[in-house]
């Protein structure tokens, strides 16, 4: 039997109501919506269902202020459940249009999706639908560094809204000099104790009841030594086994990525988020799998040090692309704790 925590992916595609009142089929789509990756799985997200339209808001309570001060990883992370509740309408025959602030910044209304009929299945270039429940981050190590130049193209091309770029990092030296950007920011943000607590309160041992954050299972963490690890982890610098952890995924990836943007603000942050989904999806449809290096975007000089690397706008993320076996999921809060229902 599934954990309570681990339901959330036994959703059956069969169980749409078709026939059913617009309000169940809208929430019906949610079920898709909540499956997106977040970091540290904060899954910051509250969603509204209107007539005809969701409304997805961020979820401040869940902001980590010494990992994440901008929130920066947070909005990025609402697009990417906007981005599968999109993926999910359209499969469903709806045609999903996305409007992002339509309140202003400052609002915590991220985004209004307009779910109306119309979409047209055979539109739809790709299964993208059948990837949600199959995708997860890679945390542990790539298995084999081969992925075709055409897979590599597609997903390049498929960042294709304006304002938005994906480089691709592929020559020896310059991969060196990332491995060495996210050891110098692990260094950097290990060495302090509020940084550790604030991402250790999101580590959860392999046997984990929590509906959110990351069990360790996900890094390769053996169940024993998993039950004290966030405790050590918020204690103690463990900088050295983290480098080392990822300074294996960038050198046995396929490639390396950086996603950056011409702008650097909310919208964008979000947008970004909805494109990053898509890639993410169209890769495991390919059976490609990423992991994602936060760490240096979160340091002002480093993030400058990247942009020198990659000469384009402001880089919002730096991942990496491989093949890896597929990974046991990541807990997800049931749908009924982020749907706002009116008063
Ligand atoms: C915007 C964004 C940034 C992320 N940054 C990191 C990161 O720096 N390091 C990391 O290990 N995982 C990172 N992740 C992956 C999350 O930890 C992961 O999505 C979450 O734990 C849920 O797991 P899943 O993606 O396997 O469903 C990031 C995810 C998103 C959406």
């Amino acid at each position: 039997m599934t954990a309570k925590n681990y339901e959330a992916w036994d959703v059956l595609e069969s169980d749409y109501p078709a026939k059913g009142p617009l309000e169940e089929r809208l929430k019906f789509l949610l079920r898709y919506a909540i499956l997106a990756p977040s970091g540290p799985n904060t899954q910051p997200w509250k969603f509204a269902i209107n007539e005809g339209s969701v409304s997805v808001f961020a979820d401040l309570s869940r902001a980590l202020p010494f990992v994440d001060p901008s929130n920066r990883t947070l909005y990025m992370s609402v697009g990417c459940a906007v981005a599968n509740l999109a993926v999910a309408g359209a499969h469903f025959g709806f045609a999903p249009r996305v409007s992002y602030f339509p309140d202003g910044e400052e609002s915590d209304l991220v985004a209004e999706v307009q779910l109306l009929p119309g979409g047209n299945k055979m539109d739809l270039q790709m299964d993208l639908f059948h990837q949600m429940q199959r995708r997860h981050t890679t945390k542990d190590h790539y298995e084999n560094a081969t992925i075709e130049p055409n897979i590599l193209k597609e997903m390049e091309q498929s960042i294709n809204l304006p304002g938005l770029c994906l480089s691709f990092i592929e020559d020896k030296d310059s991969r060196a000099k990332m491995t060495d950007l996210v050891s110098r920011a692990h260094q950097t943000q290990l060495a302090k104790k509020e940084f550790r607590h604030n991402l250790g309160d999101w580590l959860r041992s392999n046997w984990t009841a929590e509906p959110d954050g990351m069990p360790l299972y996900t890094f390769g963490v053996p169940d024993a030594v998993s039950l004290g690890f966030p405790a050590a982890f918020k204690e103690f610098d463990l900088s050295r086994a983290v480098i080392y952890r990822d300074a294996g995924l960038i050198r046995d990836c396929s490639t390396l990525a950086v996603l950056s943007t011409d702008r650097d603000d909310k919208p964008t942050w979000t947008a970004s988020g909805f494109a990053l989904e898509n890639l993410l999806l169209r890769a495991t449809f390919y059976d490609v799998r990423a992991s994602f290096f936060s760490q240096p975007i979160g340091l002002p000089d480093l993030r400058e040090e990247l942009l020198e690397l990659v000469n384009r706008g402001h880089p919002q993320l730096l991942f990496s692309l491989g093949r890896a076996k597929p990974m046991r999921p990541s807990p997800r809060r049931p749908l009924e704790d982020v749907i706002i229902t009116p008063s």
